[in-house]
Formats: C-alpha cells, structure tokens, sequence
C-alpha cells in the first residue's frame, strides 16, 4: 500500500460521521434527572458493513447479512433511587442494555428515556454527566492522582478530593504514598492494585455525582479485605442513586429493589430476591449456580446496611449541577476495551504476572 492511499483513508475516517451525536436543537437534560425507563426496547449491534469504510470494501468480502437482534421488547423502569439488578446467562444480553443508558448506542426500536426525556433528544453531554459508569476494569490515566481525580470535576478543591477518597476507602491508601496525591499511578508509576484501582474509580464517581449510577459488578476476585473496602465504598456510591446493576454478588441481588432476569434479549421475569427464588424458575437456577456457592463475607453484608443507613439520613440528592455542568465523561468505558470480559480477564492476568515478574526480578 503507498502512502499516498493510506493519507486518503485517513481523511476516511475523518470523515465518518460519528455513530452517536447530538440531534440539531438537543437540550440539556435537567439537573437531577434520574428515572430511567426502557419502552419496549428492540436492539441489533450495526453490521459490518454499516460501520466500514468504502475503500476497505474492495479488498475485504463484507458481511451483508443485517446482524442479529440482540435485545427484544424490553421495557422496564427503574425509579429514582431504586437499585435494579440485572440478572441473566452469559450472552443474555445485560451489557447491551446497560450501555444504552449513557447511549454508547441507540436503540432499533422503541425508546430508552431518562428523567422523562428520550435520550436522542437530549445532548450527550448532559446525558453523560448524569450517568456514572463503572465498569469491572477500572481505567485510569497514566497521571497523578489528583490528575485523575480532576479529570472528573476540574474546580474540585483538594478538601473534596480527599472526602471522596475517603468515601471511596482509599483515603488512608494515598496518605500512606510519599507523594500523596501527586504520585503518578499506572505502568511506569505506583501500580495500584485491582481494589485499589476501583476505589480511586469509585472516589471520582464520587466527585462527579451523577444521579444514575451503571455498575458491572467485577467478577475477578479480590482478596477479601479489598473486597470488603470495594462492597463499602459501592454502597456509599449507590446510596441515594437510581442504580442499574449487573449482578455478580449475592448481596446486591439480596438488596436489589428489583431484579430483572434477562434471557436471550427478554426480561422474562422481574421481582425482589425471595419472590423469584420461590417462583422456582431461570433466577433460582442462575441463583443456584452464580450466587449460592458466595461465602458471605463482613464486608458484603455491609453492603445493605451502608446503603440503608446512607438512605435513612436523607441523602438523596447527589445532583450538583454546577459541579456536574464541567464535569466530563470519563465514567464512561473507552470504547477500545468495551468488547468482551474475556479480553479484560486477560488482560488482568498479564498484569498480575508482570507483577510477578517485577516482584521476582
Ligand atoms: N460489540 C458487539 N457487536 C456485536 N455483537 C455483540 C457485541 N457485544 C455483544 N454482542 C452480542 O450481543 C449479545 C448480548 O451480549 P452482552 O454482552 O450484552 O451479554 P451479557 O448478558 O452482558 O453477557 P456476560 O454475562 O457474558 O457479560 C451476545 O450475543 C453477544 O455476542
Ligand atoms: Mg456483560
């Protein structure tokens, strides 16, 4: 290839129009919306060739077949404040709905509404202040602390970062590092560990108080004092929020307002812990096979106690709106490591054996 046809693709690319923008005459979603709400929603991931570039289709067969349809008809609300689970097999189809909150994609067919409003109508923008994503892999830049921290509300005072890490159990972390908030974490800097990580995650979710939290509870297992830090710092974000989360804890689905139990693409049933366990249907399965064998630790059945304490005291309203006008959208996972768990597992055990190695070496 010359260099002269890959400069061409270049300006391609820069060309394409990005999948999801804002409509012409898109408002800002109201401060403090947090009702989440899916209306008989219908959703295909795009097919190869809605996603290509012309000049790779004369080298490259592409598939034309549209792709298949991954969710059907799901239609559910999830109240301000309420906690909803998301239950199901691998595959089912609960990432995909997830992701449709902060619209990483728009629905197919009908409408995915926040605070009310349908979240094409609405600027992205605002629409991702108001949604905190934290997913299983927390991703944080090759920076300081503070940097990292900052990035989720620039005009945050260094009394607030601490509160928020000190919320998120990683205050006594940091005070511990000669540097403090200036040490520099990531490969060539401090490497924080798996909790470590998530917590400093959860302290900027924290500072960027959205009104709706999408959590993808982690999988990879901590050893239990992390753990346990991890369960509390998540109650303590949760409380207060509409929460939608994909349920990988015993405890959450046991505090859960509601579960939804997803099967290829469907709800195909909803209700609270011990009213699907008696129905004796998919959930008591998945319950016997992914929740039943947790041991029940301290720190999971903090989990409920922390988030019904958090409610108790009336603290429901974690809008800042001034705060949440600057704030960016860094909650929201970076699209190159959105494709499977598989490659996060992966891409977890590498770095535990570089780890290794480097303690070895
Ligand atoms: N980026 C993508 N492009 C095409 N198909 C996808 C994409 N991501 C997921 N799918 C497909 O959509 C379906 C639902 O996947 P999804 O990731 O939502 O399931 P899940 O319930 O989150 O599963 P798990 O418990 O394994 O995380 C699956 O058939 C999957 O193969
Ligand atoms: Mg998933």
């Amino acid at each position: 290839m010359t260099a002269l046809v890959s400069f061409e693709r270049v300006f391609e690319v820069l060309d394409l129009p990005p999948a999801i923008s804002d409509r012409p005459g898109a408002v800002d979603l109201p401060p403090g919306s947090s009702m989440i709400e899916f209306d008989d929603v219908g959703f295909r991931y795009p097919a190869a060739d809605e996603v290509s570039l012309a000049s790779l289709e004369s080298v490259a067969v592409l598939d034309k077949r549209p792709s298949e349809a991954v969710l059907h008809h799901v239609s559910f609300r999830a109240e301000p404040g309420e906690l909803v689970a998301l239950v199901g097999p691998s595959g089912a189809g609960k990432t995909t709905i997830s992701q449709l909150v902060p619209r990483m994609y728009d629905a197919v067919s009908g409408a995915v509404r926040v605070g009310g409003h349908d979240v094409r109508d609405i600027t992205l923008r605002s629409l991702r202040d108001a949604v905190g994503v934290v997913t299983q892999d927390a991703h944080l830049f090759h920076d300081t602390i503070r940097a990292n921290l900052a990035y989720a509300r620039p005009e945050a005072t260094q009394e607030q970062m601490w509160a928020a890490m000190d919320a998120a159990q990683i205050g006594a972390v940091v005070r511990a590092l000669p540097d403090g908030l200036d040490t520099v974490v990531g490969d060539r800097g401090y490497r924080l560990s798996g909790g470590e990580k998530q917590r400093l995650a959860i302290a900027r979710l924290l500072l960027k108080e959205p009104s709706i939290v999408v959590l993808d509870e982690a999988t990879a297992h901590l050893d239990s004092e992390s753990e346990a830090a991890v369960q509390q710092a998540l109650a303590t974000a949760l409380a207060g929020r509409t929460s939608l989360v994909i349920a990988h804890r015993l405890s959450t689905v046991r505090d859960a307002d509601r579960i939804l139990v997803v099967e290829d693409g469907r709800l195909v049933d909803s209700g609270r812990h011990t009213e699907l366990l008696a129905r004796g249907g998919l959930y008591a399965e998945l319950y016997r096979t992914q929740f039943e064998t947790q041991f029940e630790t301290r720190g999971e059945s903090r989990f409920g106690e922390v988030r019904g304490q958090a409610l108790d005291a009336g603290r429901v309203e974690p809008t800042n709106s001034a705060a949440m006008a600057d704030a960016r959208d860094q909650d929201v996972v970076d699209t190159e490591n959105r494709d499977t768990d598989r490659g996060e597992a992966e891409r977890d055990r590498a770095e535990r054996d570089d780890t290794k190695a480097a303690t070895v070496g």
